[in-house]
């Protein structure tokens, strides 16, 4: 079985999904989420799975201890769902072309530092854009620049409000991430 390592710091609804997608293929398992809030939502659902856990801030991150903590679970893939601190280079480095991140709207419009979550959506609409989605790429040094390896799109009516818009995008992200890494991994 693959291994997966998930960098999260919200409520970890992507973790949820991909935790359930693997339990039902048995391709794939998540064996340690990393996150950098001691109250996020995603660590009740890591102890829930019984899955380990580390918490990071912007120091520890960047110790090498990080990397060797990482690579006792083997990654296969390390997968960003909602993580809000900079990966560091020496982790990207450790783990070359195997971080990928998903993005709630079409970059590399609404990309880059402080875009997440619900500001991204509040862009999104405060621009009357037509359409959004989700774009998952893999992990470079520079906020959401990494190559792309498919986006998926949505309508939007000019009478969406925020909170809609975050529901579709949840919506694909929930679909599309477990098969997005399901498709990476099996092309390993
Ligand atoms: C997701 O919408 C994800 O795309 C976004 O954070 C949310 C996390 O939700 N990531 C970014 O905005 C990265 N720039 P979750 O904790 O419920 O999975």
């Amino acid at each position: 079985m693959k291994s997966l390592v998930l960098f999260a710091s919200g409520k970890g609804s992507n973790a949820q999904a991909i935790i359930d997608y693997f339990n039902q293929t048995k391709q794939a398992k998540v064996n340690l989420v990393v996150c950098n809030n001691a109250e996020a939502g995603v660590l009740d659902i890591a102890r829930l799975h019984n899955i380990p856990f580390l918490i990071v801030n912007k120091t520890t991150i960047e110790e090498p201890l990080m990397i060797t903590q990482i690579m006792d679970y083997e990654p296969s893939l390390i997968v960003l769902a909602g993580f809000l601190l900079k990966m560091p280079l020496s982790l990207l480095q450790a783990f070359p072309d195997k971080t990928i991140n998903i993005h709630p709207a079409l970059l590399p419009k609404y990309g880059g530092k402080g875009m997440y979550g619900n500001k991204v959506h509040q862009a999104v609409k405060a621009n009357n854009e037509k359409e959004t989605g989700i774009t998952i790429h893999f992990v470079n040094e520079h906020y959401d620049e990494g190559a792309q390896i498919v986006q998926v799109r949505c309508a939007l009516t000019a009478n969406e409000t925020v909170e809609n818009i975050a529901q579709k995008v949840a919506k694909l992200e929930h679909a599309f991430y477990p098969k997005t890494i399901e498709y990476l991994l099996s092309i390993q």
